[in-house]
């Protein structure tokens, strides 16, 4: 069984307590890989568009692959949405934020206002402003966020579009997740 803390109140934690918490900390950050492969494999099933989710990860990081994007940026491209799975209606941010610790701040920024900058293409549909994204025209990551949605993540919704298989990105997941992870706290 696992070695418990004397306390049951934080105020009354020892040093000794908390050795045993970030032991078991820094054992669930290792195995982080394996739970966001698992959130992808949940994405997997049936929706509105033509493809699954999944699907549409997969084409997104097929085609920054195709592009020459770099394994940071193609694994970002994969769990752009990833957040989905956690917290439907701020997807964007739950997707930069377990990204965050591992990626640059470039590619943080991109996935955290990719679903503000999709808008772009669906949201004059309901009278609303699709150029929201313009209130970050000055940022010096704007038009990379504009060339993501563009190039990968708007088109990925296509039937006939062959993508790479979800075993073929596993190695990059790992790879990234392996990274010493920045904290936050
Ligand atoms: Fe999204
Ligand atoms: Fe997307």
């Amino acid at each position: 069984m696992t070695n418990k803390v004397k306390f049951t109140s934080m105020d009354h934690g020892t040093k000794e307590d908390y050795d045993l918490i970030a032991i078991h900390d820094s054992e669930n950050e290792r195995s982080l890989a394996k739970r966001v492969i698992e959130w992808l494999k949940l994405m997997d099933g049936d929706s509105p568009y033509q493809i699954s989710r999944l699907q549409h990860c997969l084409q997104t990081a097929t085609r920054a692959e195709q592009d020459g994007a770099d394994t940071e940026t193609i694994v970002c491209a994969l769990l752009h949405d990833i957040g989905d799975v956690i917290s439907p209606v701020n997807h964007s941010q739950a997707s930069a934020a377990i990204l965050r610790p591992y990626i640059s701040e470039k590619n943080y920024w991109i996935v955290l206002n990719h679903g503000l900058f999709q808008g772009y293409y669906w949201m004059h549909h309901y009278d609303e402003n699709r150029n929201l994204r313009d209130q970050y025209r000055d940022h010096p990551y704007y038009q990379d966020c504009v060339d993501f949605c563009s190039e990968w993540d708007q088109k990925s919704f296509d039937p006939d579009y062959k993508e790479k298989p979800l075993d073929y990105f596993i190695p990059m997941i790992e790879e990234i997740f392996s990274r010493k992870p920045r904290s936050f706290v």
